[in-house]
């Protein structure tokens, strides 16, 4: 074989070979002791001056250009072998750096109040009840005695669904819930009924347009306004951790009688007056009264069996109260800065 076909063959087999030991029978195979380029060399001194030295260098380049070659496919190969260990040092995890710090969320004002409330009742023997957040019209309404045409309707102004068959709405208050608990449950009762109520009105630093309410309702053979006031005076002493000034004021609810509405002293200005309380130094938080006849016999009970209280305070207003939060939009802002505060 000329030397340049040899030259070719060398350099195919070098480029496949696949390993150092393929690689070194390579080597042996052209450039060993009796490798076939070493036996040209050998055989040249028989060849005439002139040839020999003509075929000589041709041979001798030959010979570098094998060894060149081989020289760099073994680099290649060698740095292949290194790999798995430049990859394991990549790979490499450093158990003693200190941890990233995980972000994580909290819960919302809303909510904290509410656990607080559930657990002040809780502690006071009273049950937590849900009802649905969608009504009609007998539950939020008519079952609490306040009938179509009366303008009592008008104090809870109502955000209606579409619907085809039957009117629906969003409960505009807790107080249904009642109703649905008395069908089923007979007395003596002592329930709280925390859950979202909506209203279509104007929203200021005090209204939202849906907000947070905690039903109460206690139905016992002698259940007095003195009862309730024990246990609403008790549940703030518990909930602020202090004693609070409250008062009650005469006032209407088609569902209950007498009824009252309670305010308690605006802790945001130490009743001064401020936005909070619309500068008045007093903020209503809940709705009372004594349960009306009206509507143990809407849940098929006996009126002259039972006498109780109901109330329902206004979870949002308590978080301000808590918190010295001076606007109730701040709970639905969804604004990162004000959640992460709590
Ligand atoms: C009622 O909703 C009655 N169902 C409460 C009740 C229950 C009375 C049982 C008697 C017996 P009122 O509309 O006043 O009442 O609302 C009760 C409380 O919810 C208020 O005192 C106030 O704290 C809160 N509240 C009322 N409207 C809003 C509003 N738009 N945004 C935030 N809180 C409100």
């Amino acid at each position: 074989m000329s030397l340049k076909n040899l030259k070719i063959k060398a350099e195919k087999e070098v480029k496949q070979a696949r390993n150092l030991k393929e690689l070194d029978n390579i080597y042996k195979k052209y450039l060993g002791k009796k490798g076939e380029i070493t036996q040209t060399l050998r055989s040249l001194k028989n060849l005439p001056e002139k040839e020999r030295k003509k075929r000589g260098k041709l041979a001798n380049q030959v010979k570098q250009e094998i060894e060149k070659d081989v020289e760099k496919e073994r680099k290649k190969l060698q740095s292949s072998i290194r790999q798995p260990a430049d990859k394991f040092q990549k790979e490499r995890v450093d158990v003693t750096v200190p941890g990233k710090k995980l972000s994580l969320g909290n819960l919302h004002p809303i909510t904290l109040v509410k656990r607080k409330v559930e657990e002040i009742f809780l502690n006071l023997g009273f049950s937590i009840v849900e009802g649905p957040e969608i009504e009609n019209e007998w539950y939020n309404f008519d079952a609490l005695n306040i009938l179509a045409d009366h303008p009592a309707r008008d104090l809870w102004d109502t955000l209606w669904l579409k619907t085809k068959t039957q009117k629906l709405l969003l409960r505009t208050h807790t107080s249904p819930v009642q109703i649905h608990y008395m069908e089923k449950h007979n007395p003596p009762l002592r329930i709280i009924i925390p859950g979202r109520v909506f209203r279509h009105e104007a929203t200021d630093a005090s209204h939202d347009i849906q907000f947070y309410q905690v039903e109460g309702l206690m139905v016992d053979k002698e259940v007095s306004v003195a009862n309730f006031k024990a246990i609403i005076q008790e549940f703030f002493k518990q909930f602020f951790k202090k004693s609070i000034e409250i008062r009650l004021r005469p006032s209407f609810f088609p569902f209950t009688e007498p009824s009252f509405e309670v305010d308690m002293s605006c802790l945001n200005c130490g009743g001064k007056g401020c936005s909070a309380c619309s500068q008045t130094g007093w903020l209503e938080i809940m709705g009372a009264g004594m349960v009306h006849p009206h509507i143990y016999k809407s849940s098929g009970l006996n009126p002259k069996m039972w006498q109780g209280f109901a109330f329902g305070i206004g979870l949002d207003r308590l978080a301000m109260m808590k918190y010295k939060i001076n606007d109730i939009r701040l709970f639905y802002s969804g604004d990162l800065r004000f959640l992460k505060q709590f």
